[in-house]
C-alpha cells in the first residue's frame, strides 16, 4: 500500500469503450477495446472529485500538468514518468488579432514543453501508466514529434522505445529519437504505413502499442490543455478554439476535459466552438465535415510540410467529428504556402516561432473572422501545438523564397 503522502487521489474508476460502451479493467495494459476494437476512454468516480477538489487546490499546487492528478490515471505520485510539461503560457496576440479584425486573440503555446511540443502531454501520462502496467517495450508510428516525445519519456522510464516515422519526416524528429537511445525505423511511407509496420511486429516482439488512440492514456494528458484553457480564463472558456488536426487526440481531449468539467458542475451546458484546421494536402476530416459524413475516408496522396497534420486516416474519425457537431465547430484547409506566411507573420508580429501546425490556426481564424463565423469581440484561442525550430528544412525553404 503506498503512503498517504505519495498517493494522488486519482478517481480513474475504469476504462469504457467509445463505441459499444462496454467497461474494461483500467488497471491492466489495454488497447483498443476487447469487444469492438474501437477506442477506450477513460473513467473517473467525478462525484467524489467534485466534493473534494477545488479550482483554488489546484492553483496552489506546483506547477506542471500532474497538478490535475485527481483527473489523470495513476494512483501513486512515485510512479509519474515527468520532464516538466503542462502549464504552457496563453499569450495575448493583439497584433495578430488586429490584422484579422479580431479583439481578442490569444494563443495557447504549447512549444514550452519537453521535447517541444503538446506531445508531451500525451506521453507523460501513456508512458508513466505503460510502466506501471508492466509494459516492458514502447512502440509507435508517429508523424514527427510524438516519436520524440515518446523516445524522451521512455528513456526517462528507463524503458526503450521504437519510433517508426516517414523517411522525410523532419531531421529534428529523427535526431531527438536517436539522442534519446530510442531504435528509430524510417520507412518510405505515411504514419499509416508506420501503424500497420507496429500491429504486424508488436506481439512477435513484445512491444506495447502506443500510436495515437490505440491506448487510453495520450487523451488523458492532452485533456489537460482544456483544464488549463478553463483556469487561465479565470473559470470560464472562450468562445472558439482553433486547433491543428492530424490524429485529433488533442481536440478529443479537450472536449472530455469540458464534459468531466460539467459532470463536475465546473461549467454549464455552454462550450467553446472547436474549429479542426486540416492543410488542403491533407484533410480527411473537413472532407467528411463538409460532406456530412459521420465518418472519414482515408486521404489519398497525402503532402503537407506541417508534417503533424499528414495524417490521412485518422483512428479518431467519428468522435472528431461528432464533437465538431455538438460544439457548433467547423473544420477547414489552409495550404502549405499559407502556413508558412502565417507563420512568418506570427513571428514577426507576436516573437512566437510557430510550428507550420500552429500558424496554420492563424489564417485559420483570419478566414472564419472574414467570413463572420467568428465575431469580432470572441475570445478565440489558437493552438500553437509546437515549436518552429524543429522544422529546420520548411522554414529554410520558405525564407529563403
Ligand atoms: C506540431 C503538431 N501539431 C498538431 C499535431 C496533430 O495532433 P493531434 O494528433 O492531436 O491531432 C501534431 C501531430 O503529430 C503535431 O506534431
Ligand atoms: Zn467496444
Amino acid at each position: 500500500m503506498a503512503t498517504s503522502s505519495f498517493e494522488t487521489g486519482s478517481a480513474l474508476t475504469h476504462l469504457e469503450c467509445s463505441a459499444c460502451g462496454r467497461k474494461h479493467d483500467a488497471d491492466r495494459l489495454q488497447n483498443l477495446c476487447p469487444d469492438c476494437g474501437k477506442v477506450l476512454l477513460a473513467r473517473y468516480d467525478l462525484p467524489r472529485v467534485a466534493r473534494t477538489l477545488s479550482r483554488e487546490a489546484v492553483a496552489a499546487r506546483p506547477r506542471g500538468m500532474w497538478r490535475w492528478r485527481e483527473l489523470l490515471p495513476v494512483r501513486d505520485a512515485r510512479h509519474v514518468v515527468s520532464l516538466g510539461e503542462g502549464d504552457s503560457p496563453l499569450l495575448p496576440a493583439p497584433r495578430l488579432g488586429a490584422r484579422a479584425g479580431l479583439k481578442r486573440l490569444l494563443l495557447k503555446d504549447e512549444s514550452s514543453n519537453p521535447t517541444g511540443s503538446f506531445k508531451a502531454r500525451g506521453m507523460t501520462a501513456a508512458v508513466t501508466r505503460a510502466k506501471q502496467l508492466g509494459a516492458k517495450a514502447l512502440a509507435a508510428p508517429t508523424a514527427g514529434n510524438a516519436g520524440g516525445a515518446l523516445a524522451a519519456y521512455a528513456a526517462a522510464a528507463g524503458l526503450p522505445a521504437v519510433i517508426v516515422m516517414p523517411a522525410d519526416t523532419p531531421s529534428a524528429n529523427v535526431m531527438e529519437c536517436q539522442a534519446f537511445g530510442a531504435q528509430v525505423v524510417k520507412l518510405n511511407g505515411l504514419i499509416s504505413d508506420c501503424g500497420k509496420y507496429v500491429a504486424g511486429r508488436k506481439d512477435r516482439e513484445g512491444w506495447y502499442d502506443v500510436s495515437t488512440l490505440k491506448e487510453p492514456y495520450r487523451v488523458e494528458g492532452k485533456k489537460t490543455m482544456g483544464y488549463e484553457l478553463w483556469e487561465q480564463f479565470g473559470g470560464r472558456l472562450p468562445h472558439v478554439i482553433l486547433y491543428p488536426t492530424g490524429g485529433g487526440v488533442g481536440l478529443i481531449g479537450m472536449c472530455k476535459a469540458f464534459d468531466e468539467m460539467q459532470e463536475m458542475g465546473w461549467i454549464g451546458a455552454e462550450r467553446p466552438r472547436m474549429v479542426a484546421v486540416q492543410a488542403e494536402g491533407c484533410a480527411p476530416i473537413v472532407k467528411a465535415w463538409e460532406a456530412h459524413r459521420e465518418s472519414a475516408e482515408f486521404f489519398q496522396n497525402a503532402a503537407t510540410i506541417a508534417s503533424g497534420l499528414r495524417v490521412p486516416g485518422p483512428l479518431g474519425d467519428l468522435l472528431i467529428l461528432k464533437m465538431l457537431k455538438q460544439t457548433k465547430g467547423t473544420a477547414l484547409t489552409v495550404t502549405d504556402t499559407e502556413m508558412l506566411e502565417a507563420g512568418r507573420e506570427l513571428a514577426r508580429l507576436e516573437g512566437i516561432f510557430a510550428a507550420p501546425e500552429g500558424a496554420a490556426t492563424a489564417i485559420a481564424a483570419r478566414k472564419l473572422a472574414a467570413s463572420g463565423w467568428i465575431r469580432p469581440s470572441d475570445n478565440v484561442v489558437l493552438f500553437n501545438t509546437g515549436t518552429g525550430y524543429k522544422y529546420s528544412e520548411a522554414w529554410q525553404r520558405a525564407l529563403q523564397a
